[in-house]
């Protein structure tokens, strides 16, 4: 992995406040870029802006509703204002409070406020930041979009419908940005995101259901917001100049196995054989 493959590149992430966007914002920044870190948490923000700015790297906090229009327009205008140019999308801003879970559930039981809320943050969020961000990067003849998308967007689950359409929804996004641009110099791949838990993350999470999860990974275990972090690295740079239309996914084998490879290794297990 080359460093500071991103010297002189201005990118801007979304939700990057906390979570993996802030891990991103920290590893783009390592790798030379001037990171935005955009989100509706201003406080947040500007406490990720500060540690970049303390390490020795650019970084400017922008408090952004991406779901706003205007907001947004006014978010790209004051990074053009700063940086004078945009090369980097990471639309990572997701809607996934305990609220917003909480009512975003099997489609009988959908409450239709949070179905909405999720389209408004986590697509339309989505297109309005590429919308204005792509404008700026023509004008150079170069960039790259990233959207975070989840293995939850390719396979069907028990809840989190609304978020799981949204995230689907992104794929196509992303492929037709790639279409609309490319001959220009814009690439646009979705990054299909895995478990990443953020360390305060797992503490929320029930350790009977993170075993579960870990054991349906073919790593030793679930990822970390820098693995994930690396890829967006990759993604952003000129290492990926080929990659573009395309999903990337960084899940650890989660989607890629059989789904009766725990339980058929529980039963040969139990019965004393390897199975292999
Ligand atoms: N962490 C994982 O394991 C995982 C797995 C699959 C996909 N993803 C995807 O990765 C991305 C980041 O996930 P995370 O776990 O870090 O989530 P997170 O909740 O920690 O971070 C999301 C950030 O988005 C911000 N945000 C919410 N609404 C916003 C709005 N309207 N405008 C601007 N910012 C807004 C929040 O304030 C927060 O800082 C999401 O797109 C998520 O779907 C994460």
């Amino acid at each position: 992995m080359s460093e500071r493959k991103l010297e002189g590149r201005v990118a801007i992430i979304t939700g990057a406040g906390g979570g993996l966007g802030a891990e991103a914002a920290r590893v783009l920044s390592m790798h030379g870029a001037s990171v935005v870190v955009v989100d509706i948490d201003g406080a947040a923000a500007q406490r990720v802006a500060a540690e970049i700015e303390a390490g020795g790297g650019q970084s400017l906090a922008v408090q952004t509703d991406v779901s706003s229009e205007a907001a947004v327009k006014a978010m790209v205008e004051a990074v053009v204002a700063r940086f004078g140019r945009v090369d980097v999308l990471h639309n990572n801003a997701a809607i996934l409070s305990v609220e917003q879970r909480r009512r975003d559930r099997d489609v009988i039981n959908m409450d239709v406020e949070a179905w909405d809320r999720a389209m408004a943050v986590n697509l339309r969020g989505a297109m309005l930041c590429t919308k204005y961000a792509v404008r700026e990067m023509l004008r150079n003849g170069k960039g790259s979009v990233i959207f975070a998308t989840s293995g939850l967007g390719a396979q069907g689950d028990l809840s989190l419908s609304a978020y799981a359409a949204s995230k689907a929804a992104l794929i196509m996004l992303s492929r037709s940005v790639a279409a609309q641009y490319g001959k220009q110099g814009i690439r646009s791949n979705a990054l299909q995101i895995g478990l990443a838990p953020a360390e305060n993350a797992h503490e929320s999470m029930p350790a009977p259901l993170i075993d579960i999860l870990r054991d349906n990974h073919l790593t030793p275990d679930v990822g970390t917001p820098r693995q994930i972090a690396d890829v967006v690295a990759f993604l952003a740079s000129d290492e990926s100049s080929f990659v573009t239309g395309t999903t990337l996914v960084a899940d650890g084998g989660f989607g890629s196995h059989t789904p009766s490879l725990v339980a058929m290794k529980a039963l040969f297990a139990q019965s004393g054989a390897n199975g292999m």
